[in-house]
């Protein structure tokens, strides 16, 4: 990661690189489970809201790090540091934002896994012909089962460490390319699929319309949260993909774009999902369980289901692939900024993630008494604590250091819009969204 690095191939690649990193799993699977619980609308209106107060301009303000320093996120930002005169401990951001994803990935890889198991249930034919209550039930029976569980994270995130170790860009580039629209055309058919269904109207109320008591400071803490985790913002991996971004583009246009396509992709999986859930009589608030219990329900339905579910998990598992390649970057660029080779940074990454990864994977079966902290077991512990923390933690840091630390110059050059744009970007970070999170986190702690 020291000398200059490769740019991407062409603007489209590189907003269709951060599209990969930022449609995955929090989309399709954590967005409906974590509105479920909260909410619905509530959360919905107010997540959307962090996307474009929060999300889209501290993005801008990772990228614009990453662009500036043209290295891995910590070298990037001590050198920044320094040149702008500024104490060279803001280094330790980086370090920061590689714990950070440490912990998502833990348990991100394990859900991949079921993405895994389900795909090939899928393949099998497992779901046809079968009812809302042995779909749940057959999901149930598979969490119990840890070695089942271990066998399919280990899978995956062998997976993903292979594309890590050979280094990212490349082969990136053309996955998203013919991923994306595919993974788009599949939820809109479903969306399709769920306005012809009982529970269209409801979900879409239940969507759409807030009720005001719903907002309470703990469902603002989780939107923001989310809002953070979806756009992969706030633990320095987008500071990494900035690194190789080519001179000409203009950042803001690339940023919102990606956020455009990843609520999108959200709402489209939320419709089919929530009308399933109120067709079939089933609680909203069911938990981490909902996208992979629903589903199959209503491709089961479907003329050629199993097909079609098939070809669902699939593109599910290519863009959580996508995801879990940019959560594994930050911690392997920072090994290697340490010195280390690629291939043993990326062993090292392996190995210690798939060991703490097994803490979750356990959680549903043998750990699941096992409540270190505020009574929740360790699955439910990381994934919600470094979404709902630390990536606004991270987030605000990045954002402070790009319109407070870094010299107009630099910043104004990497965010590639002028000077009047870039006025305009800091102000809203300085003043609307830096108070925001630091509001937000404070109230959701205390
Ligand atoms: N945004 C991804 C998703 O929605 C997860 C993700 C990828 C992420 N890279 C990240 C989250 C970096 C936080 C930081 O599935």
């Amino acid at each position: 990661m020291s000398k200059t690095l490769e740019r991407w191939g062409s603007k489209r690649a590189f907003i269709l690189a951060v599209t990969g990193a930022a449609v995955g799993l929090g989309n399709i699977w954590r967005f409906p489970y974590v509105a479920g619980e909260n909410g619905g609308a509530a959360f919905l209106l107010i997540y959307v809201a962090f996307v474009i107060l929060l999300g889209i301009p501290v993005m801008m303000a990772e990228i614009l790090i990453g662009r500036a320093g043209r290295r891995g996120p910590m070298q990037a930002l001590g050198a920044l540091a320094a040149e702008a005169g500024a104490s060279r401990h803001w280094r330790w951001l980086g370090l920061f934002g590689a714990f950070t994803v440490f912990c998502i990935l833990s348990f991100y890889s394990v859900v991949s896994g079921w993405s895994i198991e389900f795909l090939v249930a899928s393949i099998n034919g497992n779901f046809r012909g079968a009812s809302a209550a042995e779909i749940g039930a057959g999901f149930d029976a598979f969490l119990a089962n840890p070695g089942l569980l271990i066998f399919n994270h280990t899978l995956f995130l062998l997976m993903t460490m292979v594309v890590v170790a050979a280094g990212v860009a490349k082969g990136l580039e053309r996955l998203n390319n013919l991923l994306m629209p595919l993974l788009y055309g599949l939820l809109l058919l479903l969306a399709a699929y769920a306005a012809t269904t009982s529970g269209f109207g409801t979900a879409l109320s239940w969507l759409f319309l807030p009720s005001l008591e719903a907002l309470t400071p703990s469902v603002v803490l989780h939107a923001m949260g989310h809002a953070f985790f979806t756009l992969a913002v706030g633990a320095c991996a987008l500071m990494a993909y900035g690194a190789y971004m080519p001179d000409e583009q203009s950042l803001p246009r690339a940023a919102v774009a990606v956020a455009v396509l990843d609520i999108s992709v959200a709402l489209l999986a939320g419709i089919a999902i929530f009308s399933v859930v109120f067709s079939q009589g089933m609680d909203p608030a069911d938990g981490p369980g909902l996208m992979f219990v629903t589903l199959p329900i209503a491709f089961s339905e479907l003329p050629w289901g199993s097909l079609w579910l098939s070809v669902f998990f699939l593109l599910l598992l290519l863009a959580t692939w996508t995801s879990a390649i940019n959560l594994a970057e930050p911690m392997v660029a920072t090994l290697q900024g340490f010195g280390w080779r690629r291939s043993v940074s990326t062993a090292v990454v392996a190995l210690s993630v798939w060991s703490i990864g097994l803490l979750s994977a356990l959680s549903f079966s043998t750990l699941a008494d096992f409540r270190p902290l505020l009574g929740r077991n360790v699955f439910e512990l990381v994934s919600s604590i470094p979404p709902d923390i630390f990536l606004p933690l991270g987030g605000l840091l990045i954002a402070i250091f790009a319109a407070w630390v870094l010299p107009r110059s630099a910043a104004a050059a990497a965010l590639g819009v002028g000077e009047r744009g870039y006025l305009c970007w800091r102000n809203v970070v300085r003043w609307v969204s830096i108070p925001l999170t630091l509001m937000v986190l404070l109230s959701g702690l205390l």
